[in-house]
This record gives C-alpha cells, sequence and structure tokens, in this order.
C-alpha cells in the first residue's frame, strides 16, 4: 500500500528519499511523487502515475540539491490513478507539501467546509483536505507546528502524514492507527521519516517508532535534530526507540533471481536459531511471560498466509495441550461481536503487525480486558506495541509480498509456545528436545532445496493447466490451503485449498484434464486420502502427489510424484511440504512470467480494511 519517506541532511535528499521509495514498490503502488526545497529556495514537485521508474526518469536531466524532501508512493483509494491524483499535495504559495496513507473517512464534510471558506481543491484524493485544513490554519495565523496539530484533531479514521514547510526547512509528521517510524544518523546529521522502517536500513543508526498522537519534528542544523510532542505542544517520551546495524542490507537478492526465492532459502538457517533465541537468548523473556496468561480459550485472528499458521497451530493447541481454540480471519471477527471472556486468551499473527483488521480485532479483544499476545515479525509495529505480549518470529526482513519464512516462523513460534505449555516450563531437556527437531526440520528442508530443479521441471509440465486444487487431510489441510493462495498470488491462476474429503461435496463438478490437483499426502490417514486421489484421477485430473517416499501406489496414480521423506517430523511435517509447495508456486510464476516480488493489485502491507 502507500509508502511515505522523508529526508533531512547534507546528502542530497532527493536521492535518499527516492531510494527509500525504490525500497517500499515492494509494498505495492500505482504512482509516485517527491518534492524537496531546492538549492534556490523554492518547493518543487514532480509526481507521475506508474512506476517510480517514471518519476526518475522525469527528474534526470534536473540539477538537483535539495537538503530536505518528502516522497511518496500512492495506492489508489479515493480518486483515479493519474499524475494529479498523486502524492505530494502542494500550497506553492505558502510552501507547503503533505503526503498521506491511510484513508480520511471524514474527507467529504471536511472538503465541504473547507470549499467554503474558499480553499481550492487541485485533486479528487481525500488526502488533499488535509493540506485544506492546513491552508485553513495558517490563514488564520498559526505558525506551522500548531497548523499541523490542529489539521490532525479534525481527522477521522487511521492515518499517516509528513509535511515539509519551505520555510523553516523542517518536516512534521503524525499518525493515527497508521505505521510510521522515525530514524536519526548522528554521525551525519541527518534524520528521516518513513511509513516502513526498511527504508531506513542501512542509513540510520537509531529507529523511533512513535505512539499514535505524537508530532515528530524533524529539523536540520540544531543539537536537536528529531524532538516529539504532543498535541497540547509539550514534549512527548512516547516513543520507543532502538538501535539498528548499519551494515545489514535487506534490500540485496545476492545470488538469488528474486526475493522470494532468498527468502525461501533462508527458512533453514532461521528455523535452527529459533530456540537459541528463546531459551537463552532476547525471546526468553518474552516466552515466560506468554506462558503466565491466562488461556481457558484460545481466539487466533489474523489474515491471508498469517492465518493459515495460525490454523497449524491450532492443532498444536488443541492436540497437544487440549486448550480450545478458535481460529478466525480478522476481517470477519472484528464484526461479529465474538463470544469473548476474560480468562480467555487472545493471539494474533502478523509479519507485518500493521495489518489493519489484525489490528482492530485486537483493539477490540483488549476493549474487554482479555490479554493480548502477538505472534509478530515487526519489532516495535502498530501490533507490537498494543499487545500485552509478543513472540517475535525473527525471520529478518521479508520483501516478497509472498509471505514464505514468516509462515515458517509463526508456526514454529506457536510450536514452542504449546511445548513449553505443555512441560510446565522451560528448561534445557525441553530446549535440546526442541532444537534436534527444529535441526532436522532444517536438514530436510535443505535437502529438498536442493531439489529444486526437479520441483521446476513439474511446474513446466504443469503451468499451462486451467486451475489447480490443493488437497490435504488434518493437520496438511491448512498447508493446502496455503499452497493455493501462494499460487494465486504470485502466478495469477485460479487454484484453490480443499480438505481431501470435501471435494467430492462439489468442486469435484470441475475436474477435467486441464485441472490439476496438488495431493498433499502424510502418513496418517493415508489411505483415505489416497481413495480422494483416486476419485480426481478418476475423472482425468492431473495428479501432482507430494507425499512420502517409496510408495508404490502413489508412483501409480501420479502424474507427477514428489517423494519426501518425513521420518522423525512428525508434527513438523506440514511446514517441510509447505516448501514443496513455496517452490511449485515460485516456478509455475516463473514459468508464466509474472512480477513475482510485486504481483499485481497485492500490497506487502495491508494497512486500510
Ligand atoms: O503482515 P501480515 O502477516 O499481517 O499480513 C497478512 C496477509 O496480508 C499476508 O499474509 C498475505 O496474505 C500474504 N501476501 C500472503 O503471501
Amino acid at each position: 500500500m502507500c509508502g511515505i519517506v522523508g529526508h533531512l541532511g547534507p546528502q542530497n535528499s532527493v536521492d535518499v528519499v527516492l531510494e527509500g521509495l525504490k525500497r517500499l514498490e515492494y509494498r505495492g503502488y500505482d504512482s509516485a511523487g517527491v518534492s524537496f526545497i531546492s538549492s534556490d529556495n523554492n518547493l518543487k514537485i514532480y509526481k507521475k502515475k506508474g512506476k517510480i521508474q517514471n518519476l526518475i526518469d522525469e527528474l534526470a536531466d534536473k540539477e538537483i540539491h535539495a537538503r530536505s524532501s518528502i516522497g511518496h508512493t500512492r495506492w489508489a483509494t479515493h480518486g483515479g490513478v493519474t499524475d494529479n491524483n498523486a502524492h505530494p499535495h502542494v500550497c506553492e504559495d505558502m510552501g507547503i507539501a503533505m503526503v498521506h496513507n491511510g484513508i480520511i473517512e471524514n474527507a467529504g464534510e471536511l472538503r465541504e467546509f473547507l470549499i467554503g471558506e474558499g480553499v481550492k481543491f487541485k485533486s479528487e484524493t481525500d488526502s488533499e483536505t488535509f493540506l485544506g485544513l492546513l491552508i485553513y490554519n495558517v490563514k488564520q495565523g498559526k505558525e506551522i507546528k500548531e497548523a499541523v496539530i490542529e489539521s490532525f484533531k479534525k481527522i477521522e479514521g487511521f492515518s499517516a502524514f509528513v509535511v515539509l514547510n519551505k520555510e523553516t526547512s523542517e518536516i512534521f509528521s503524525i499518525k493515527n492507527g497508521a505505521p510510521l517510524v522515525c530514524g536519526m544518523n548522528e554521525v551525519n546529521s541527518e534524520v528521516l521519516v518513513s511509513s516502513d522502517p526498511y527504508a531506513l536500513a542501512g542509513i540510520a543508526n537509531k529507529i523511533y517508532f512513535p505512539e499514535d498522537q505524537v508530532l515528530c519534528h524533524l529539523s536540520a542544523g540544531n543539537a536537536n535534530l528529531l524532538n516529539f510532542y504532543e498535541l497540547d505542544g509539550s514534549k512527548s517520551t512516547r516513543y520507543i526507540s532502538k538501535s539498528q546495524s548499519m551494515d545489514h542490507n535487506p534490500a540485496e537478492k545476492g545470488e538469488f533471481e528474486h526475493f522470494m526465492l532468498k527468502e525461501i532459502y533462508e527458512q533453514p538457517e532461521l528455523i535452527r536459531s529459533l530456540t537459541q533465541f528463546y531459551f537463552q537468548g532476547e525471546g526468553k523473556e518474552s516466552l515466560e511471560q506468554a506462558v503466565d496468561l491466562p488461556r481457558t480459550n484460545l481466539h487466533v485472528t489474523a489474515c491471508g498466509t498469517a492465518y493459515y499458521a495460525g490454523l497449524v497451530i491450532k492443532d498444536f493447541f488443541e492436540q497437544i495441550n487440549r486448550i480450545p481454540c478458535r481460529p478466525e480471519v480478522a476481517s470477519e471477527f472484528r464484526y461479529r461481536d465474538p463470544i469473548l471472556n476474560k480468562d480467555d486468551l487472545a493471539l494474533f499473527i502478523s509479519q507485518s503487525g500493521e495489518t489493519a483488521d489484525t489490528l482492530a480485532a485486537q483493539e477490540l479483544c483488549k476493549k474487554t480486558g482479555m490479554k493480548t499476545l502477538s505472534i509478530v515479525n515487526t519489532e516495535g509495529s502498530t501490533l507490537f506495541r498494543d499487545c500485552n505480549v509478543n513472540l517475535l518470529i525473527r525471520a529478518g526482513m521479508e520483501i516478497g509480498v509472498a509471505s514464505t519464512k514468516a509462515f515458517t516462523q509463526q508456526v514454529l513460534t506457536g510450536r514452542t509456545l504449546s511445548a513449553v505449555i505443555a512441560n510446565g516450563g522451560m528448561d534445557d531437556n525441553l530446549k535440546n528436545s526442541l532444537a534436534t527437531k527444529y535441526s532436522l526440520l532444517a536438514e530436510r528442508i535443505e535437502e529438498l532445496l536442493e531439489r529444486s530443479d526437479e520441483i521446476r521441471t513439474v511446474a513446466g509440465e504443469i503451468y499451462r493447466k486451467q486451475g489447480f486444487f490443493y488437497t490435504g487431510r488434518g493437520v496438511y489441510f491448512p498447508i493446502a490451503l496455503e499452497g493455493a493462495l501462494k499460487l494465486k498470488e504470485i502466478a495469477y491462476v485460479h487454484a484453490e485449498g480443499y480438505a481431501a474429503g470435501e471435494l467430492k461435496h462439489g468442486p469435484i463438478a470441475l475436474i477435467d484434464e486441464e485441472k490439476v490437483n496438488v495431493a498433499l499426502v502424510g502418513p496418517e490417514l493415508y489411505e483415505k486420502t489416497v481413495s480422494n486421489i483416486q476419485e480426481i484421477k478418476a475423472r482425468k485430473g492431473i495428479i501432482v502427489v507430494v507425499g512420502p517416499q517409496g510408495k508404490k501406489d502413489l508412483e501409480e496414480i501420479a502424474d507427477y510424484y514428489i517423494p519426501i521423506n518425513f521420518d522423525g517430523l512428525e508434527e513438523l511435517s506440514p511446514l517441510y511440504i509447505n516448501v514443496v509447495n513455496q517452490l511449485l508456486a515460485y516456478h509455475i510464476a516463473k514459468f508464466l512470467g509474472t512480477d513475482i516480488d510485486k504481483p499485481r493489485n497485492l500490497a506487502k502491507s495491508v494497512t486500510v480494511e
């Protein structure tokens, strides 16, 4: 979705902002723009629909030396995809430019009021009403800082705003329920703001996560480059800060053609490090706190891939811990008036920690007085800040829009919690037994990754087919759902995940020689699953079996057989099969020539409902 980058400092600000916007491309957008104060002290603005490259091309022959700049990638909500609707929105006469993420819910009535006050609008966006409010407040005689605060107070809905003021070269930012992060490099006297910490990696050595309704003030040339204020103008301490390593650059794809592939290959290493983090490292305390939370019932709420991770985690909690577990997608949960009790535990799973529906569901649970726990990747994200206890999944930055390594780490984090609860606490024996298990999983995944070409060959045979049904039973059912999601989002082909026994209750009507059944077969319920494959085969469906190695019947029934070694993996085997699905989706998408890391219509973090 929309992305924001602002920069103030000695190096050419426009370059920093454009580089930041390029890093945010993975979030999905349809136009981009930048505004800056030129060396002859004019407020400049350039915006273009389409790729950031269009904007870069537009700027290519201009001599630009700017010390402060703001930029934006827009994902249209109000008003079409046009140069004019792109951000920044600017009032040249007053020397003010602004960008916005989110939705201004009362834009209609504000616009009417502002038009009545003589404010002129240039775009169809809701965002421009904030500029209108700034113009109105400045005309009323307010200083820019006060004008930002007063304008912000009038806004309804989840939003983040960044404002560049020409007269003072300052940048202001403020948010409510939308992501915003500030960064600083004291050595270079640089300050930054962005909707995503990824834009700041390698530039800022300290990052700050302000809370809602905290005004961030970025200024150059004095001792305090970055200040935080409350809405009454007093200094604020409502932010968290952390140091950031400067040598880590997650933007590098290295030897890999796509971030998605790189992230699939990172899984073994990440899996191996998880027990260390939770039993001896920084995660120990939060895991202990999580174990102490009340948990008569467990409500698991999330979206997309994170929700499917929740379905796997549900199996752990119900089968191993016998805790009743209710998984639900956040967009439904939040409007359903769910039955929630104080002794229940609300678990939220999210890679970004910024998914609007998941945040709203968390807010709802918090209001009932329930304890809230997150399994989350992004430290400092809104979800991270709002939950009582957070279990970090330690997946590192995930850039591919299709979530891969985050799923694996989410499930393993859930498994770790379930194991500690079952064990009645943490001890070395448990640590060692989990570490051995996780290490076996990592080893098996490494073996699978070595077989990527074999999976590519299967992909090459089936990528032109008209539809895909992923089927599985029990623990493999959520993996079937996740496999289908992965394929449809990156390859743009129709795919559905089904419980293997459910196909004959309707969808089997679709089966013919143009449809593929990716059958996920585990050691449990083996015969029953094979019978389900027979039913598809009898209707001429193409059968891809991902199942136990050395099975004659599978070899006979399958058009393509991807044999795997389940031995010793037990309840972690769904994660193993899932990597086959990740690679299959990747290779099919590659054959179809889609934009794998940035699939059409999708955003990495979905910050609107
Ligand atoms: O950041 P989150 O984990 O909360 O995101 C949830 C979903 O939007 C996300 O998993 C989405 O389904 C992915 N694109 C799937 O690959």
